[in-house]
């Protein structure tokens, strides 16, 4: 399609950061090839959902989305799902949305510019077959595969069907990394950047294992050089991203690697944080199994370094961390904890809770309770256990019925809020430097982040006017159970 300006897509994203930043590859990559974005699915030739598959619910969206849009298919508009549904529901796809052209998992995007010209020229292919056969039949299609692609006849189709599916699914075997010099980042102010993909660890809720594919690093060599592009362009906040950041392990240490070039993760964080124009460093997510206390040192010993940890714990009570094959222990996970709270700098910590797993007593329940008092998070983001295909918990009894889980959802939350309240109070008359990040008309205030990730939102003197993208000092006066609020120093 390379060339032919007038072709247009849209996509829309589910999930995590991950997904976020692969979307801002992809869309990187379309532009590339010649596409243009546009903001809806009526004025798009190619339609694509980039999409999350972790609990039903997100999978549920995609499929409801996918749905809503089989009118759009007799206007000649082409499907195609990508990320983490596509890879687990692989070629089902096409019989629950028949109109989709294209399935495609995330280990597979290095792809994509190859996918692209295959769909192109396969629905040409399909519509010229299908138009020699008019009055004969009109179930022709192509299918293609791993580059290859081949007209296939069958029988009658119903009207909404793809004349054309192709699709690039991974066997856990790629040592591909979607990197890319094309990436469209959505702000000018801070990116990701993706530092491993995939995931080894197999806890026994999880899908991402399945639909990520395996662990597989990236050359520090190239993460610097992207950051420091980054810088180049006037970045001045970086995120580092992969599933499970502590088991970065730089290929630059393989057999024929240049092994004066390894860098470990927290040699890696220290020397993005170093570049000149960098001011923050963020990085996510973390498994406590791999976290090292030469992260904390590298914290201590560069400041760039953002002062916030994401540390996922998903449940305070070792059995149920046993059951989920976490490969840490309450107190493990509490030897990391204490790691933290004696850097030099206060370090903020969030976390991740699922509640609800198989076999969660309401004893092992009080224990991720006791974890919330004894660990004061800034934030913790709770998910009722969804049972996912291929996992191995999915042979495990899903017994706790929804209302129970709701119950210890809502339970949870309401103690983490307590702890929020009185610890966000404790910011009051203190002074933080903020990035802006934009302006909430409505409220007449701006809108800033810590280095604690937290969200700041202040006022500011008639004379003076913030420029997103800048960091300026705020005066907390004020605060809410998730929020700041502030004053600008002039
Ligand atoms: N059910 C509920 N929550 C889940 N998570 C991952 N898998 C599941 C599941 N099957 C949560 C974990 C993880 C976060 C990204 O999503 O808490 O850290
Ligand atoms: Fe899923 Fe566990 Fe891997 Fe995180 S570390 S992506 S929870 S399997």
């Amino acid at each position: 399609m390379s060339g032919d300006s007038s072709k247009t897509f849209y996509l829309e994203t589910f999930g995590c950061q991950m997904n976020v930043h692969d979307s801002e590859k992809v869309v990187g990559t379309l532009l590339q090839e010649g596409y243009r974005q546009v903001e809806t699915v009526e004025e798009a030739d190619l339609v694509l959902y980039n999409t999350c598959s972790i609990r039903d619910k997100a999978e549920q969206k995609v499929f409801n989305r996918l749905s809503d849009y089989k009118k759009y298919k007799k206007q000649g508009k082409t499907f195609g799902v990508l990320g983490c549904v596509a890879q687990q529901e692989g070629e089902k796809i096409f019989e629950r949305a028949p109109y989709v052209s294209l399935v495609a998992g995330s280990a597979s995007y290095r792809k994509l510019p190859e996918m692209l010209r295959q769909l192109e020229e396969a629905e040409s292919a399909a519509r010229e077959t299908a138009g020699e056969n008019a009055g004969l039949r009109d179930d022709a299609s192509v299918v293609v595969t791993a580059g290859k692609s081949g007209v296939k006849s069958g029988s009658r189709k119903p009207e909404a069907e793809s004349l054309v599916r192709i699709t690039g699914l991974d066997d856990r075997e790629t040592e591909d990394c979607f990197e890319t010099e094309f990436t469209a980042r959505t702000n000018p102010h801070r990116g990701y950047i993706t530092i491993i993909e995939g995931c080894d660890k197999f806890c026994s809720y999880c899908v991402v294992p399945y639909t990520r594919g395996k662990e597989r690093s990236r050359t520090s060599d190239s993460v610097l050089a992207e950051a420091r592009q980054m810088a180049d362009l006037g970045y001045t906040e970086i995120q580092l991203l992969g599933q499970n950041v502590n088991s970065y392990k730089d290929p630059a240490g393989k057999p024929g690697g240049d092994f004066r070039k390894t860098k470990t993760f927290a040699e890696l964080l220290a020397a993005v944080g170093e570049i000149p124009g960098i001011r923050r460093v963020r990085f996510t997510t973390s498994h406590p199994r791999d976290f090292g206390h030469d992260i904390i040192d590298a914290i201590d010993a560069v400041p760039t370094l953002c002062d916030h940890v994401h540390l996922p714990v998903q449940s305070g009570s070792t059995r149920l961390l046993d059951a989920m094959q976490r490969l840490y222990t309450r107190d493990q996970y509490l030897e990391r904890i204490a790691w933290m709270k004696s850097a030099k700098r206060p370090i903020s910590i969030t976390t991740d809770v699922i509640v609800g797993f198989p076999g969660e007593t309401e004893a092992d329940f009080n224990e991720t309770l006791g974890l919330l008092d004894e660990v004061s998070y800034d934030a913790v983001f709770s998910f009722k256990y969804s049972p996912r295909p291929n996992t191995p918990s999915l042979s495990l009894e899903d017994a706790i019925p929804d209302e129970e889980k709701a119950r210890r959802l809502d339970v949870l939350m309401t103690r983490q809020r307590e702890i929020q309240t009185a610890s966000y109070k404790r910011y009051i008359g203190t002074t933080c430097e903020v990035m802006v990040e934009g302006r909430n008309e409505a409220r007449g205030q701006w809108i800033g982040r810590t280095s604690h990730n937290k969200t700041l939102n202040f006022t500011v003197p008639a004379i003076a006017t913030p420029r997103v993208g800048n960091y300026v000092s705020v005066i907390v006066t004020s605060s809410f159970p998730n929020s700041l609020v502030g004053e600008l120093v002039v």
